[in-house]
């Protein structure tokens, strides 16, 4: 059968993990197509919980293969502190984790350009991971950057590694006054990483390619969100990928005709890690009723920075169920608003005495716009237990079909809760 898209559809943070895990029972291939260890994704597994940054959600599927595409960032250092806290829990990686030959490696010196880039940016900061994403990618543009096959050979890596600092260090010693870059000292830490990584390097672009054509399932997971994209997103708050399905066929060497299915998770009110405008900010009297949800733990699972909050925006929504063409949605953390007398949906804009239905393109523009809610009465009842979308109370029900409405598509799947079980499966055909 196919190839299905998993993206988030608001900033990152939408609960994709828990899909992708849940999907993952009827998958045999995960592949991860974008982003570095910027991402965490949080999967309850029975009590056990794991936060994973570029390892697919589907490694703890014991059948699946997951695969960690072109389109990646590797930190290698990262990646095999993952590998090891992973193993620990008693899963055997070996033969189930693949990792392709052209997905650019984050180096030390990228890490420090993140921080310093952002310090020079003061008030104005992105407030990035600080993983070195941007600094990477960049070099990666500019075609300069290493990849995981030049870790396989130390006389390659040495001698690109020396190319590169040598354009670095004119930045790094003359920008910003730094000590120029150690190439021995890297040389030495990522030949070591390269041993330890070699085992898992494949082909993971042709893998993935004759799964799809022996009709096997694979499903592709969509890092950060919607509204991070670095063209779409709101711009410059975003990260540096492209985090649309077009990214990830772009980041997993795959056609767009390959691709049978693409999901949208959306979460049931919006957060926002980092800076950039947030239309729908709650004030603090609503932050106050969220927090006192036992459940609600908001905290970044990267950084462990506080989520910022803001109500379900239906307008920002919809932009992203268009740029993704995905075709249903999975609705999660419904359960968070289990207890709100009066629940808030933002349906449009008021920008200089205008009504927008359409988020405007500049992020200063969307720091000024005014929401317009609509009100809904809350259904004061725990929605945990309910398995069927019939077991949810009317005013959930009703929720449900207004984001169906405003979006034009169909909810398939409504979390509610973060166990794989707290969990209505609406209508996945491809799963029968
Ligand atoms: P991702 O980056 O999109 O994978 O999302 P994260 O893992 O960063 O954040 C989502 C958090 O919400 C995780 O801690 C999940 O365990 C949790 N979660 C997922 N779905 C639900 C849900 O329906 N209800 C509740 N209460 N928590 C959920
Ligand atoms: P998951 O996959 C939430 C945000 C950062 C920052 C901006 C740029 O867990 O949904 P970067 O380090 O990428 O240069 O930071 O993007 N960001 C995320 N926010 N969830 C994520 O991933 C994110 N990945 C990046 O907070 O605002
Ligand atoms: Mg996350």
């Amino acid at each position: 059968m196919p190839g299905i898209i998993v993206v988030g559809l608001q900033w990152g943070d939408e609960g994709k993990g828990k899909v992708v895990d849940l999907l993952s029972v009827h998958s045999s291939h995960i592949v991860r197509s974008m982003g570095g260890s910027n991402a965490g994704h949080t999967i309850k597994v029975g009590d056990r919980e794991c936060g994973l940054h570029l390892i697919p959600s589907g490694i703890f599927q014991p059948h699946a293969h997951c695969y960690i595409a072109g389109g990646c960032l590797v930190d290698p250092k990262s990646l095999i502190e993952e590998i090891d806290q992973i193993e620990k829990m008693g899963i055997v990686l070996g033969p189930r984790l693949h990792l392709s030959l052209s997905a650019h490696l984050i180096l030390p010196f990228h890490r420090t350009l993140d921080r310093l880039y952002e310090e020079k940016k003061k008030g104005k900061a992105i407030g990035t991971t600080g993983r070195g994403i941007g600094p990477c990618m960049s070099d990666r543009a500019n075609r300069i950057g290493l990849r995981i096959a030049d870790l396989l050979s130390p006389e390659r890596l040495k001698d690109k590694l020396e190319t590169l600092a040598s354009i670095k260090n004119l930045e790094l010693e003359n920008i910003f006054g730094q000590s120029p870059i150690n190439v021995e000292e890297i040389t030495r830490d990522y030949i070591a990483y390269g041993e330890k990584l070699a085992p898992f390097v494949v082909d993971v672009e042709g893998r993935i390619n004759r799964a799809l054509t022996r009709d096997e399932t694979v499903l592709f997971e969509g890092a950060h969100g919607t509204l991070l994209d670095g063209i779409y997103g709101s711009y410059p708050f975003v990260t540096s990928s492209s985090t649309l399905t077009g990214g990830v066929c772009a980041g997993a060497g795959v056609g767009p005709t390959r691709i049978n299915e693409a999901i949208g998770v959306l979460k049931a009110y919006t957060t926002r890690v980092g800076g950039g405008p947030l239309p729908t900010t709650v004030n603090d009297d609503e932050l106050s009723q969220f927090q006192s949800v036992a459940e609600f733990r908001e905290l970044g699972t990267t950084t462990g920075r506080q989520r910022r909050i803001g109500w379900l925006d239906l307008v920002l929504a919809r932009y992203a169920v268009e740029l993704n063409g995905v075709s249903s949605i999975s609705l999660t953390k419904l359960d968070i608003l289990d207890d709100f007398d009066e629940i808030s949906v933002c349906t449009g804009y008021h920008l200089n005495g205008k009504k927008l239905d359409r988020p405007p393109s500049l992020a200063e523009d969307l720091e000024r716009v005014e929401p317009i809610y609509e009100k809904m009465p809350g259904w004061k009842t725990s929605t945990r237990g309910a398995r069927k979308l019939r077991a949810l109370p009317k005013r959930a029900q009703e929720f449900i079909e207004k984001v169906e409405d405003f979006c034009r598509i169909p909810v398939s799947m409504v979390s509610v809760g973060p166990d794989r079980e707290e969990t209505i499966h609406i209508d996945q055909e491809w799963a029968r």
